[in-house]
């Protein structure tokens, strides 16, 4: 069992809190979350990786007295670490008790808020930039209301945080309003100014204060100053204690002779970083915490060089280092990309090292401090050592009782010095480990006989790429030393360096990786040619090209093209967006329902509501196997495994129950179960939950199971479309919702000059990745009843599968959902299951059951979208005119049927945005032994529009024309439109996509952007830009929701609808909606009774029918609902308004309320809506321009700007709008680029957390992001005329991928690049994900040595390409 640590003092926002016995494991988060009423800092991760546990520790130092104060993911810091600290959280802040602090304020009024889940932990990331700015030195005092933070700071404040649903340009824009150096026009839309009209203007904005949040409370300085004088020297006690924090290294030494010191259950922890990267599988008994002693908080500086001792932060380190000589400095930039800052603050470099020498870890720190040709100083039992680091890196993996002391880095000086650091990683600062980083130092001398630059020593260091450590590549280093480099000198150096790099087995992208170490050699290579030779250039990627971008302004030149990285640029953006007061207040941009609420961290999800009396937790204990007899469960003998209460399996599902886990009869019948029983049908199948007493011991605990399986007598399993297919093995297309063929294909074929048959292209999954994972909270009742929180997008049938499951009518059941933190369609199946889980385990033990499942966890088992593959026939006219087009397309839908009969028709729904002549199809919707794919947003429909790009592409190279052209003379007309959508293609005149592709398409600034790009391309060879434009059509459906109405006696109201609040701004749009319904009661329209409207979270028992939420249409038909329930109480309060003021002149809301109250008016209504049947559909259109920069080198994609139109109809609130469209964009840009949701060969998931899974962050959105959303023709069949903008815009990130492939095609041309199946340079197939792997290959793996050999070919002094 754990030790309990002695009694720990801290500050929570100024309140005072001792936690004695606690178990040493607990971090500060679960304290936090259980021990006090604090709910702003959130689980997302659990492993440093998002930002939602963000707080601000702050330090007393008594001698100086002085505080310091840094941003820490508080998921990974141990409870005992921050001993005698002060912990601020969101709350801590500004509450709604105290009022909210200017960065929630300014949070919410720029529409940053969506889920809000996210929102706690971007507030501390910003606070803490705005602490840290203000304590640096030499900062001119800003002008009043600004801080001292720059606007690029502010950028880069929330690097390491994760939103899933803004697309961060709002929040960055928050950040920047703090700017001193900002320009507050340049700002978006917001609720402090109106764009525009009125001036930007800093006393608009909700006033900055400097100071204004006590960080370090008084009492707990007192308290500081006085346990010092107590102790003063007591050496540590070796007791039975489990937190040890000795102050000397001798006392450290008598802790590891102590007769209790094993290495399997005692933890040395410097800031328990490390725990993010390698998980913890058990628990420890006991911790040594090192940060005490201060030999290992040294930090000299000297002439020779900087001695950083083990436990100094990498921030710190940063900060050191940045104050010194070229060499340091280029290590400070480097370090400045490793985690993130709320990481870096407490991550020490010590840990970083020993992790590197422990384990297979790709450290940077390790690779850069190797080539600058550090040491370390090592204490093994009382020897010290001082050794070089790459001995210590080559030793065999020290014992935990070696302790490194300290790093030394030598001062190079400047003299004849070159280094360079280089990484490639998914994301350029935003927590990614690099697929390979290197670091090369050289010395060079001009040889005075022939006048040559010499390399007279060289270092050259590379790791991760798939190696246990960095190395250093001597072979190369001694080739290349006392040379003059020419193009055949690197060309020989990367022929011995592709010997030299050789990524281990098992390795990810190995080609890959070797590709990327030879671009690393030969950019920095090739730049001390440069430096040294005027006579032998090379063209090298370091300092001679320019990589300009158009960004934003019709006065771009070439000439203007920054010698800066793409990826430093900052973000800027432009909205557009039609306001109407017809129906005012519904349309006005006002901000989201609870913003503020969200921002500092009050609003109530499902894992935030206390913990009721004797509550247990879950954890579920999955299936690794693929298809497999389950023979039974066991637990390894752990510590964790010690605190199982028991274990829920399908037995315990109670008589006249099923063993169901969702299902959805409308679509067909194919339930799934809920565990597996007695075959486990796919890797991640739930098998059974681990109950404990809390959630991190059932966490834990799940980690210990062992399952026995036996594969007798069973087929092995299905796991992709190509075995499906050959198996036979499919899901039936009920007959009402298959898509429909149309015209004859046989003669749209004849018709073709030219055909392209049996193309293909492969789309692969996407993983929802909601901030907040799958969780409910079962509360069992009496009389067989139970109440559920569910964090669900469908209340109504989670409530109908939870009856099934236990065996109960469904009246028993209430299923209540505040407010879901991120859906995107993964909490509608699959968080039935967690409900059912948690209803069986609660029913079945009389307790309350909580399940918050891990992050890992939850990537296992949900799902996510739909992988598939396309292979397309497709005819066409010399003019580009397509006649036909045949598809044949396999669609994974893993095990159960779940929503997958969908999928076809939301597939061929988008793809018959072009006019194809004739369309035909066969879709396979196969089942496979794989977790069921659900729907997410834009389920179907993405693949479909995006297939539709890729044959239009190849038609259009296939021409050798430009794809615009082809894109154009395949719009539909209204007539064509049609025939293709029928009923949903409405009026001809709401056909706007036409207009509006001409309007982006053909304009003149696009055409001089082409020519940009085109000259761009032919002036820089190793980076290429690419341009594109692409036009959406989206299909939405209405369906049938409630809502009511409920006017309080005081005036107040309460509105129910269908719909969950799941951060797309539905109670928002709803709130407006009934201020207008009942403003017409009202003589200002409705306007003053906004802050009168509560809506009510979801309750099964309270509204029926609610339906789902999804599909994009739900905000506006619960407006709808809304809207006719207003107009009952509208029609009945009317008259008896009229009489009053018959008789005694104007009466105000409230009086009328509270008369109407008396004479038994009921003040309740209402109205489940159902569509027109002759308007149960209709058409959504966009259209976006992306310009992209590809790095031939590495692969890396910068996108340069995107302009997004989309046609919002009259939008209900421009804001939401806006941020759906921003949002869904950007998590198009993740599918589209970077998201791999990549399985083993069993088909389970393997990139199961933030370390593997890249959703976008903020410095991979557009640095350019411009939306306009138009209102092009009003429709008054539509919810107020309004349309949906949820899911459509999704389909535009299409235009990044296009553009990207224009951008590859630049390349593939320049270095003759022909491969792939049609083995040409300008005809290729690209998949999504095209991540830097992928386009990489397609530029050419060996592009660099193509060019060397051609330079060399042509002689050593015409190396200039
Ligand atoms: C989200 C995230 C992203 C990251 N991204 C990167 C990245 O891009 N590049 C990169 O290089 N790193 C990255 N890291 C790794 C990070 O740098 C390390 O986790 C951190 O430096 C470890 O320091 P720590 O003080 O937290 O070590 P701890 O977690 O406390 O310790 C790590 C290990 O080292 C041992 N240890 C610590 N100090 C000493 C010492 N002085 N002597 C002996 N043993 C010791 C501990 O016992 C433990 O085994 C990332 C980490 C996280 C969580
Ligand atoms: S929960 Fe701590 S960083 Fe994600
Ligand atoms: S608002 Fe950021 S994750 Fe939802």
């Amino acid at each position: 069992m754990g030790k309990a640590a002695e009694t720990v003092v801290l500050a929570v926002n100024g309140q005072r809190y001792e936690a004695a016995g606690v178990d040493p494991s607990t971090t500060l988060l679960e304290f936090l979350r259980t021990q006090t009423p604090v709910r702003g800092p959130k689980l997302g991760c659990g492993e440093g990786g998002c930002g939602a546990c963000v707080i601000l520790v702050s330090k007393y130092d008594p001698a100086t007295d002085e505080v310091t104060e840094f941003s820490a993911s508080s998921c990974l810091t141990l409870l005992c670490s921050v001993d005698r600290c002060s912990v601020t959280t969101s709350e801590g802040i500004g509450n709604t008790r105290d009022g909210y602090h200017p960065v929630q304020q300014r949070l919410s009024g720029f529409h940053a808020s969506q889920c809000g889940f996210c929102t706690p932990g971007m507030c501390m990331s910003i606070f803490s930039a705005l602490v840290k700015a203000e304590k640096a030195a030499n900062r001119p005092a800003p002008p009043a209301g600004f801080s001292k933070l720059t606007a690029s700071e502010a950028e880069r404040a929330v690097s390491g945080n994760l939103c899933r649903c803004t697309g961060y340009r709002p929040i960055v824009d928050a950040c920047k309003s703090f700017a001193a150096d900002v320009d507050l026009e340049d700002l978006g839309l917001n609720c402090f100014w109106k764009k525009g009209d009125e001036p930007a203007d800093v006393s608009k904005l909700p006033g900055y204060n400097t100071g204004a949040v006590c960080t370090f409370p008084e009492f707990l300085k007192s308290e500081i100053k006085s346990s010092l004088q107590q102790a003063n020297g007591a050496p540590v006690a070796v007791n039975d204690v489990g937190w040890y924090h000795p102050k000397s290294i001798e006392e450290l030494h008598r802790l590891f002779d102590s007769n209790w010191f094993h290495e399997s259950s005692v933890k040395i922890v410097a800031s328990n970083t490390g725990s993010g990267v390698y998980k913890e599988h058990d628990l420890y008994d006991r911790y040594i915490d090192i940060k005490g002693i201060p030999e290992l908080s040294v930090i000299n500086r000297n002439s020779k060089g900087i001695e950083l001792g083990s436990v100094v932060s990498i921030s710190k380190a940063i900060e050191v280092l940045s104050d010194g000589n070229m060499v340091f400095r280029k290590i400070a930039n480097h370090l400045n990309k490793v985690a993130s800052p709320f990481v870096r603050n407490t991550a020490t470099i010590g840990g970083n090292i020993i992790m590197a020498q422990r384990l297979p870890f790709a450290s940077d720190i390790a690779t850069v401090l190797l080539a600058a040709g550090s040491t370390v100083t090592i204490q093994v039992a009382s020897k010290r050592l001082c050794l070089t680091l790459e001995e210590f890196l080559q030793q065999p993996p020290c014992d935990s009782r070696t302790l490194l002391l300290s790093i030394f880095i030598p001062d190079w000086g400047s003299d004849g010095i070159t280094f360079e650091t280089f990484r490639a990683a998914p994301r350029p600062f935003g927590n990614a480990v690099s697929y390979v980083n290197s670091a090369f130092l050289a010395r060079t001398s001009v040889d005075e006989a022939s006048g040559e630059h010499l390399i007279d020593d060289i270092c050259l260091a590379f790791g991760a790429y798939g190696v246990d450590h960095a190395i250093r590549a001597r072979k190369v280093e001694d080739y290349l030393k006392g040379k003059s480099v020419s193009s055949s000198v690197i060309l020989e150096a990367v022929r011995l360096l592709k010997n030299t790099v050789s990524p281990s087995e098992g390795a990810t992208h190995p080609e890959y990786r070797i590709s990327l170490a030879v671009s690393f050699l030969f950019s920095f290579v090739s730049s001390l040619a440069n430096s040294s030779s005027a006579s032998a250039k090379i063209d090298t990627p370091i300092g001679s090209y320019t990589n300009g971008t158009t960004n934003g302004s019709t006065e771009y030149s070439l000439e203007k093209h920054l010698k800066v990285d793409s990826n430093d640029l900052p973000i800027r953006s432009r909205q557009e967006m039609v306001f109407t007061e017809e129906y005012k207040p519904v349309g006005k941009p006002i901000k989201k329902v609870g913003a503020e609420l969200q921002a500092s961290g009050e609003a109530v999800y499902v894992d935030d509501i206390p913990a009721p009396k004797d509550c247990l937790y879950g954890a579920f204990i999955y299936s690794t196997h693929p298809h497999a007899h389950v023979k039974g469960i066991k637990f390894k003998s752990s510590l964790a495994s010690q605190k199982v209460v028991t274990v829920i399996t399908a037995k315990d599902i109670p008589s006249g129950g099923e063993n169901v886990g969702s299902g959805f009869l409308m679509l067909g019948d194919g339930d799934e179960v809920l565990f597996a029983d007695p075959v486990a049908e796919f890797a991640g199948q739930n098998i059974g939950v681990v109950i404990a007493e809390t959630q991190k011991y059932a966490y834990m605990a799940a980690k210990q199971a062992v399952i026995e399986y036996s594969t007798e007598s069973l087929q092995p399993p299905i796991l992709t479309i190509e075995d499906a297919i050959q198996h036979n093995s499919y899901f039936q297309t009920p007959p009402f919702l298959a898509p429909k063929p149309v015209g004859d294909y046989n003669k749209g074929m004849s018709e073709a000059d030219h055909k392209i048959l049996s193309a293909e292209v492969k789309l692969e999954s996407q993983y929802y990745f909601y901030m907040e994972t799958q969780v409910a909270l079962a509360i069992p009742d009496e009389d067989n009843c139970i109440t559920i929180y569910s964090s669900t997008q469908i209340p109504e049938l989670t409530q109908s599968v939870v009856a099934r499951c236990l065996g109960i009518p469904c009246h028993n059941v209430r299923v209540i959902t505040r407010r879901v933190g991120g859906g995107f369609g993964g909490k509608a199946m699959k968080g039935i299951h967690v409900a059912c889980a948690c209803a069986v385990a609660a029913f079945k033990l009389r307790h309350p059951v909580r399940m918050y499942v891990d992050r890992k966890t939850d990537m296992i088992i949900t799902g996510g979208r739909h992988p598939m593959k396309a292979k397309y026939s497709v005819g066409f006219k010399s003019d580009g005119k397509i006649t036909a087009l045949h598809l044949d397309l396999g669609l994974n839908a893993g095990i159960a049927l779940d929503l997958s009969p969908l999928i076809p028709a939301h597939t061929i729904g988008t793809l018959k945005k072009y006019n194809w002549g004739a369309l035909a199809f066969d879709i396979k919707v196969c089942k496979t032994n794989l977790s069921s794919k659900s729907t997410m947003r834009a389920p179907g429909d993405v693949q479909g529009s995006f297939i539709a790009e890729a044959i239009i592409e190849h038609v259009a190279s296939a021409l050798s024309v430009d794809t615009n052209t082809i894109r154009r003379k395949n719009l539909h007309d209204f007539e064509s439109l049609a025939v293709f959508y029928g009923e949903s293609a409405g009026e001809a005149s709401t056909y706007s996509l036409v207009s509006m592709f001409d309007n982006l398409a053909s304009s003149p600034d696009y055409q001089r952007r082409a020519a940009m790009v085109e000259h761009f391309n032919s002036s820089n060879k190793w980076k290429k830009h690419g341009i594109s434009c692409v036009p959406i059509t989206y299909e939405v459906q209405l369906r049938p929701t409630p809502g009511k109405v409920s006017i309080m006696n005081d005036g107040s109201i309460a509105v129910e609808v269908g719909g969950v609040e799941i951060g797309q701004g539905l109670w928002t749009k709803v709130k407006q909606t009934a201020a207008f319904g009942l403003g017409h009661l009202c003589p200002d329209g409705g306007e003053c009774l906004l802050d009168k409207v509560r809506i009510v979270q979801a309750d099964t028992l309270s509204m029926i029918q609610g339906g789902f939420t999804g599909g994009s249409t739900t905000s506006e038909t619960s407006c709808e609902a809304v809207r006719q329930s207003c107009a009952a109480l509208v029609e009945r309060l009317k008259p008896f308004k009229e009489s009053l003021e018959a008789k005694a002149g104007t009466v105000e809301w409230s009086a009328l309320i509270a008369q109407a109250s008396i004479a038994s008016v009921n003040l309740s209504a209402q109205a489940y809506w159902t569509p027109d049947p002759t308007f149960k559909s209709y058409l959504n259109y966009g259209a976006a321009i992306s310009e992209v920069e590809v790095d031939v080198l590495t692969g890396a994609t910068t996108i340069l700007r995107s302009d997004l139109v989309y046609d919002c109809g009259q939008s209900l609130n421009p804001a939401v709008d806006l941020g759906q469209v921003e949002g869904a964009f950007v998590q198009g840009v993740g599918f589209f680029t970077n998201e791999e949701y990549a399985t083993n060969s069993d088909g389970m998931v393997i990139h199961d957390g933030t370390w593997t899974y890249k959703i976008p962050t903020v410095d991979t959105i557009p640095k350019q992001f411009n939306v306009q959303l138009i209102n092009s023709a009003p429709d008054k069949k539509r919810v107020l005329s309004s349309k949906a903008s949820g899911e459509p815009p999704l389909l535009l990130a299409s235009s990044v991928h296009c553009a990207m492939r224009e951008a590859i095609r630049a390349a593939r041309k320049e270095f003759s690049v022909c491969t792939g199946p049609a083995n040409s340079a300008m005809t290729f197939q690209m998949d999504v994900p095209a991540t830097m792997p992928v386009v990489k290959e397609l530029c050419g793996l060996d592009v660099v040595e193509r060019y060397l050999e051609s330079v060399s070919a042509a002689g050593p002094t015409t190396a200039k390409a």
